[in-house]
């Protein structure tokens, strides 16, 4: 058991061999964080150590004024007594009353991790893989027990923690703010790295130093959003991507965040992330609980690659679940972008047919499939086949493109209804609308409202008869608005709070049950490309079509972003055509392909559209993608220089064993007579030899040392290229014979 209690001093050190994470009672009865970071002895005892008298103007927790809240560090603090920094959560009692003061009562150690009611989070496949602590607080006068959960895991540097809520009153009490997590640190010598962006270019880390006040991040869009993700990294000053300390946290949820950090007067700065408390109101009457989402605290003091290479590990062991786990993507084509909705079976049937020629293995037929769905005022919500365009329905065109040799996918928007739409016609109160106000449109759509159970079945049942009746293998679950009138209709008004949050866990039941129902099928889920790219969805969708922007230069900065959380498995990228629908710029098509195959890898063009000598080259990059995609999307990811930097941009992939690498660089803009740059590799094994491209051979320690040219091995390649070009490097570890 990785944890060690100190029963008398009531300490509680969860250790492996990375981390401590050690907490205890603290003066006020309540929990108080003691150390968290570097591995330390598990013996040392820590009470007192981070104990912080009363100053003037303080009000101390103690008669003899030697313990302010204000300058403790705590695990989860309440409002209202004497901690003036944010608390994690909050009560509203039936007399108005908001104060509330947690005091320990217990703890439970045991193996393994349980599932949390409802919500998507990570996972043991065996029961010695992590160990649990349940620490248990009560407040006396709410008559409410908050429970803290804490699961180490023993082969990474990584702990999650959630809380759950039970009211064991009489009385009805109001959450009105449950965060998952808190955590603070004793100076502010630290950068926040968030990961910002909006539609089309998503996930680009941004740098900001910690500093007295309170920065946030945060969605109140109703999903995890392009514009800020749920997940962040705090780190060091000086840490980079090759050594130092850093913190990263995943919020195992989809739905409107907080993450928010909040630096005071005595040094140190308190971080808390969770459920955005903004509109969330939670009764809870006589014995029920509440669950608040995971958080995945990751813990590295080996700078930024080995902080995302354990978050990549860990979420494609422990995280997501699939029969694809593990395994290399199917290599698919999706017509979107080559027929937009305007499509018959002909059409699609050429399109499939050319794929399978290149070697394509999935074929996915994208929006316009199903109802009056010509164009995107019409449809959503009417969930059967257009027969007009495929006249023998799913079924039938699932088993032709099965005849073809391709497996067959398809794409739902299972949360939406458009105002034209026999469902919108029947149930004009299913959508999220605020009586007697104008419904905002997104896309010409409203929002289903998720937060009934009646409007989840009848979702499901019409899609069940689609898939049960198809042969499917594949789902794309795209998500095309946020919300705005966030009011269920006919819900009582002290139930209005609930909507966001009853709106995801909505949207999870229905996933589960799908999961459930049709377990082979492999989904990717989509919001505009990466609106909702987060911890949450890969559990049950282990691919994320990661931006609507397929441009290959512009993909570099997205995919290298998207990297620092969440692993190249679950990364959706696609080669589409040139010039790109997005940018209108012209590019290479191997130079396209050498981005998106750091990701799932497929195509969204009409590959009867290339010329001959492109279709060719196609199939070469089919072919390469089936040879080494289980290192693209399972080897260790090193970024190795930042596409936001500087004028090329690299990265490389190590298989485990370390005998073979992928490095890729890419250059955005020619510049006449340029300077040398070598580029430093990494994870190699120092005295083997490797053969780039067949080539050159080095020994790995020069490679890591001095680097690779990036005008060599080969020609002077970067002379004779245009703007946004790319090259790949395969290292292979040189044998004897
Ligand atoms: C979103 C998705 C696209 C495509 C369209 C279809 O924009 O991100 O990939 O599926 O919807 O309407």
């Amino acid at each position: 058991m990785a944890v060690k209690i100190n029963d008398s001093e009531k300490q509680f050190h969860l250790y492996n061999s990375k981390l401590s994470y050690v907490i205890g009672e603290g003066p006020d009865g309540g929990i108080e964080q003691l150390y968290f970071g570097k591995r330390i002895n598990e013996n040392q005892i820590l009470k007192g150590y981070q104990t912080r008298c009363g100053r003037p103007l303080c009000c101390p927790a103690n008669e003899e004024e030697t313990y302010s809240k204000e300058l403790g560090l705590r695990e989860y603090p309440s409002f209202g007594t004497g901690d003036f920094r944010g608390a994690a959560y909050e009560i509203c009692q039936e007399n108005g009353s908001r104060v509330t003061e947690l005091v320990f009562k217990s703890y439970e150690v045991c193996s393994g991790k349980k599932k949390i009611p409802g919500l998507p989070a990570s996972y043991v496949n065996n029961e010695d893989e992590a160990t649990t602590l349940k620490l248990t607080c009560f407040d006396e006068v709410a008559k409410v027990e908050v429970v803290l959960y804490y699961t180490l895991f023993e082969n990474y540097p990584i702990i999650t923690r959630n809380v759950s809520f039970k009211n064991l009153g009489k009385e009805e009490l109001k959450l009105t703010k449950a965060l998952s997590c808190c955590i603070d640190f004793f100076d502010n010598e630290y950068d926040l790295v968030q990961f910002e962006g909006a539609w089309g270019r998503e996930r680009y880390p941004k740098i900001r130093a910690i500093e007295k006040g309170i920065m946030q991040v945060e969605s109140m869009r109703g999903h995890s959003s392009p514009n800020f993700n749920p997940f962040v990294i705090i780190k060091r000053k000086n840490t980079d991507e090759f050594q130092g300390e850093a913190i990263g946290i995943n919020l195992v949820y989809s739905g409107n965040f907080l993450a928010r950090i909040e630096a005071g007067s005595f040094g140190g700065f308190r971080f808390t992330m969770g459920i955005n408390p903004t509109w969330f109101q939670w009764p809870l009457g006589e014995n029920e609980e509440f669950y608040t989402p995971e958080v995945i605290i990751t813990y590295t003091n080996d700078g930024l690659n080995d902080l995302s290479q354990n978050i990549h590990r860990f979420m494609n062991n422990q995280l997501v679940r699939s029969p694809y786990k593990n395994k290399p993507r199917p290599i698919l084509l999706n017509n979107w972008e080559a027929t937009e909705m305007n499509f018959d079976e002909e059409k699609i049937l050429k399109i499939a047919r050319k794929g399978k020629e290149a070697g394509v293995e999935l074929f996915v037929l994208d929006d316009g499939w199903f109802g009056k769905r010509n164009n995107d005022y019409a449809g959503l919500g009417d969930w059967f086949v257009n027969t007009d365009k495929l006249p023998d329905g799913i079924s039938g065109l699932s088993k032709k493109i099965n005849e073809i040799g391709l497996d067959f996918g398809l794409w739902i928007e299972p949360e939406m209804v458009n105002e034209d739409s026999d469902l919108y016609r029947a149930h004009p109160d299913w959508v999220l609308a605020a009586p007697n106000r104008k419904k905002t449109l997104g896309r010409h759509q409203m929002v289903l409202d998720y937060s009934k159970p009646e409007v989840v079945d009848y979702i499901y049942d019409m899609l069940h008869k689609v898939i049960s009746t198809a042969s499917i293998s594949y789902i794309k679950w795209d998500m095309n608005r946020a919300i705005t009138e966030c009011y269920s209709q006919n819900v009582p008004a002290d139930r209005q709070g609930m909507v966001y949050h009853k709106y995801i866990m909505g949207v999870y039941s229905l996933y589960e049950r799908l999961i459930q129902e049709f377990p082979n099928i492999l989904f990717e889920s989509c919001a505009s490309g990466g609106g909702r790219f987060d911890a949450g969805m890969l559990y049950y969708a282990p691919q994320a079509w990661c931006s609507d922007d397929t441009d290959g230069h512009e993909r570099v900065k997205i995919q290298y972003g998207t990297s620092y959380g969440y692993p190249i498995s679950s990364i959706g990228a696609h080669v589409s055509a040139s010039p790109n629908q997005q940018t209108g710029r012209t590019m290479d098509i191997d130079d396209r392909a050498n981005i998106a195959c750091f990701g799932t890898f497929g195509y969204e063009l009409d590959l009867n559209e290339v010329s001959e000598e492109e279709f060719e080259r196609v199939k070469k990059q089919i072919e390469f993608m089936k040879k080494y995609r289980g290192l693209f999307q399972y080897g260790t990811l090193y970024r190795l220089q930042s596409p936001f930097e500087k004028n090329t941009a690299s990265w490389m992939v190590v298989s485990e064993d370390k005998s073979l690498a992928i490095v890729a660089i890419y250059r955005s803009l020619k510049t006449p007579n340029d300077e040398l740059e070598r580029i430093k590799l990494q994870g190699l094994t120092e005295n083997a030899i490797y053969e780039i491209n067949h080539k050159e051979m080095y020994y790995g320690d020069l490679l890591m040392a001095q680097g690779i040219g990036t005008m060599e091995p080969a020609e002077n390649w970067f002379e004779s290229d245009n703007d946004f070009t790319s090259r790949m490097f395969i290292l292979e570890q040189h044998v004897t014979k």
